[in-house]
Order: structure tokens, then sequence, then C-alpha cells
């Protein structure tokens, strides 16, 4: 099957241009002016004029079916990736959760059991390290040649995910060895859990107060902390889901003294806030770690975006129904289950808020959803490029498309929306996975099972400072 996109505008990381992109079977095959015209044929022609062709988007964040707080996210592969899909993401890296106790071989079985033949994209996988121990560092050496080499620690959630910081160093020296990479949520979860019980046990216990009681100096000092271990061992660090001000200086303070640094932000950081927390329960809608922080953290985080200090914008997507799962927590914010559904809006939101609003290029833009993380995680050039020989994963991208936001007509598999009825400019008009089309003109024509493991391998780009 060969599909001929013709009159776009190319829009990658390096730059913009008009061309048309051949498709041959699932790679690009041709890029070039007027191919047509140069006896170039094809089965399927799609006409992009006026349009953007960009690199599917890249979300290496997700939480697919996480376990968390007695529930779990709502979002299966297939509903995830298809969500994915129509918002113009055509790869997600998702985390396998090895449990406490368990190995990592069957926290990553269990996770490639919900995904084969389920997502409708493609898809790989990052580790959640619960238990750092000798058997579990000697697994991740295993896990790094079979193409899962990241790893995610966390200083938050005691007695959950927490590692304390000698087996955080562990870890970091691990990947010292095998070329993996250390993911940090860094927030001070032991500090955060006494102030969390003093305002519980003084009766402050609306979702507002999740915001309230996880400062952002807790992940500024925990972002210092992990970035020093990794400095320490030798090896990079990449800080997920950064959100504060706080810790956004420590990133660039360690980047500035050459450190391996490296961090993602999420739209919900950029566009919601502690406001969106303050009105009753209905906070509970925006209750994820790190939290929601005050609006004047927002153009530090767009600035961070600009200047490179953050390098991909990610979403975290851990959907959880407001009725029947945040209500969990509805006698106390330490109950609700934390995660917010976004995997759909992120292209939309940061080409509004991004690219209309002149705070990013849109070849920036391209870089930070796409280009960025792929290079990051061992997918480049095979994904996050368009480029011949380069994996058919393209949206043709409609820049003027005006649509609103909503729990009614979004695809992801959740009661709410935390953008419910703002505005956006921007569309995903046709997207295609490995070159097959997944979604045309807002209806999905892929299939479930299309979707194929990522083997990745490692990014040299990590180690240069
Ligand atoms: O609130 C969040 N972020 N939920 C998902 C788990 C995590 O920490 O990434
Ligand atoms: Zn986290
Ligand atoms: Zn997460």
């Amino acid at each position: 099957m060969r599909t001929l996109i013709a009159n776009g505008i190319v829009v990658t990381a390096e730059g913009s241009s008009g061309a048309d992109v051949l498709v041959d079977g699932e790679q690009i095959a041709l890029i070039g002016r007027d191919l047509a015209a140069t006896g170039v044929t094809a089965d399927e022609s799609i006409d992009a004029r006026g349009k953007y062709l960009i690199p599917g988007a890249i979300d290496v964040h997700t939480h697919m079916e996480l376990p968390f707080g007695g529930t779990f996210a709502k979002d299966t592969f297939e509903t995830g990736t298809r969500a994915a899909a129509f918002g113009g993401t055509t790869t997600i890296v998702d985390f396998a959760v090895q449990s406490r106790g368990k190995s990592l071989r069957e926290g990553l079985d269990a996770w490639h059991a919900k995904a084969e033949g389920n997502a409708v994209a493609d898809y790989g996988f990052h580790m959640i390290m619960s238990d750092v121990n000798d058997e579990t560092l000697a697994e991740m050496d295993t896990l790094v040649a079979e193409g899962v080499p990241d790893f995610k620690l966390f200083t938050a959630y005691p007695g959950v995910f927490f590692s304390d910081d000698g087996a955080i160093f562990r870890a970091l020296q691990q990947t010292a060895k095998n070329g993996g990479l250390i993911m940090m949520h860094a927030e001070n979860g032991l500090a955060i859990d006494i102030v969390a019980a003093q305002f519980a046990d003084s009766g402050k216990t609306d979702p507002y107060y999740h915001g309230v009681v996880r400062y952002p100096i807790f992940e500024g000092e925990a972002t210092n902390r992990v970035i020093r271990l990794a400095e320490a061992a030798g090896v990079p660090v990449y800080i997920v889901h950064l959100s504060a001000r706080d810790a956004l200086n420590e990133v660039r303070a360690a980047r500035d003294r050459g450190a391996m640094t490296f961090a993602e932000t999420c739209p919900q950081y950029l566009f919601l806030s502690l406001d969106d927390m303050g009105h009753g329960f209905e906070g509970a809608k925006f209750v994820c770690s790190p939290p929601l922080r005050p609006k004047d953290h927002q153009e530090e985080l767009w600035s961070g975006l600009r200047k490179d200090d953050l390098q991909v914008v990610s979403t975290d997507h851990c959907p959880f129904d407001f009725h029947g799962q945040k209500d969990l927590g509805k006698d106390d914010f330490r109950k609700v289950p934390n995660g917010l559904p976004g995997v759909e809006d992120r292209v939309d939101l940061l080409h509004d808020g991004g690219v209309v609003a002149g705070r990013l290029t849109r070849e920036r833009w391209v870089e930070v959803l796409s280009t960025a993380p792929a290079r990051m995680f061992g997918l480049y050039p095979r994904k996050g490029a368009i480029a011949v020989g380069s994996d058919a994963d393209l949206v043709v991208y409609d820049p003027g498309r005006k649509h609103t936001i909503s729990a009614k007509t979004h695809h992801m598999n959740v009661d709410y929306s935390c953008y419910e009825g703002r505005a956006v400019q921007g569309g995903s008009d046709v997207v295609l996975s490995r070159g097959s089309v997944i979604v045309r003109d807002g209806e999905f024509t892929g299939r479930k099972g299309h979707g194929q493991f990522l083997k990745r391998g490692l990014s040299p780009a990590l180690r240069q400072s």
C-alpha cells in the first residue's frame, strides 16, 4: 500500500517546508516537491493543503490500568491508545509496575499481557521499581537488554512506591553499568505526609488541601537531592512531571554546571492551577502529584520549555472517574486516587497555548511532543522524525480548526475532562500509524491489536553534557 500525502507543510523539529511525503508500506519512502508531477504513483492520496504534516506525537508518560489507592486507572491499552490517536499521539511509553515483594519480570509480563493484542498504536514500557535489592538490580540489566531501559523511582508515596536515598543511589549506580536511565518522581513524600496529616487532623480534608500540603519547596528539595545523587553516580537522571518553579530552578542550575539532567512537564502544569482545586469536592478532578501549582509557576515552565531546561511535554495520563473513583476520597483528600486524564488533549493544548499564543514555535512544539521524547527514549529516528526510512507515523494537522474540549466528545474512558469547555485552535485531521490511517476526520479507522511493542535502545545523547 502506497499513500501520497501531498501539498502540506512538513513541520519537524529542524524546520518547516512545503513537501509531499510518500508512504510505502509502514515506512516513509520519499520526501520531495510535487511528487505526482515527477511520476510518483500511489494507491491513495491525501491532500494536506493548508495543513501541517508532523511526526506522530509520542507520550512517554502514561499509566494505563495503573493500580492506585485501591482502584485502577480506567483507560486500557485499547481505549487509551485509541484516545491518544484521536489527539495525534501515535506512540505511548507506559509504566509497568513492580509490586512490592514481586519481581520486575512479573510486573513487566503483566504489562505485556495488558497491551498485547489490544493497543491500536505502538507502545513501549518503562519499569516502576518498588523494591531495590540484589535481585531487582540484576533484573534491571535484563530489562535493558529487552528494550525496557528506563526505571522510575519515587521519593514520594511512602509505603507504596517510595524509595530511600540509598535505594535510589544503588539504582543509579546500576545504570552506570547497564546504560539505562533512572526517571524520578521527585517530591519529599515523608515531609508531605507529615503536613498532610496535620491538615487532615485539623479538619481540612477537601481536595484543595492536597494541593496545599505538597509544598513546591518539597519538590525543589527532592529534585536537587536526586540530581546530586545522579551526579555522584556519574549518570543522567530524568525528572518526571516537573510542576514547580522550585524544581525547575534546580534543573536549570544542574544543567548550567553541566550535569546530565533532563526533565519533562505536563499540560496540567502549564494550563491548570491550584485555583482549579478550590471548588469543594469538584477539586478532586484535579488531584494529581505533584499537585497543580499557583498560577505564577506557569510562565516559568513555558520559559523552561523555550530554553530547553525542560525538554519534553508528556501527559502523566492516569484517569479516574469522578463518580466512583475520585470519590473514594470524599472525606479525606489523602484517599483521592492521584492522576488526571490527558493523553488525547496534549497536542492541541500545546498548539493552542504554545504555538497560537506565541509561546513556542511550531518546530519547538513538534520537538517537545515528538522528536525530543524519541531521542531521549531510544526511538529516534524510527519515531519522532519525518525522514526516509522512519515509521510512517504521521499526522495531518489543521492549525486553524477550532474545537471545544469536553468529556461529551472526548474518547478517553473517563467521565470528566480537566479542560471542560476550553476552546482550542488546532486539531488532527488524519492520523497514520506505520502507514495505516487510524483516524480520519473524527472517525476511528484503526484496529485493536495493530499497536506493536517497541523494543527501545539506549540513548547515548543522554550521557553527553
Ligand atoms: O498523580 C499522579 N501523577 N498519578 C500517577 C502516578 C505518578 O506519580 O505518576
Ligand atoms: Zn509520579
Ligand atoms: Zn505518572
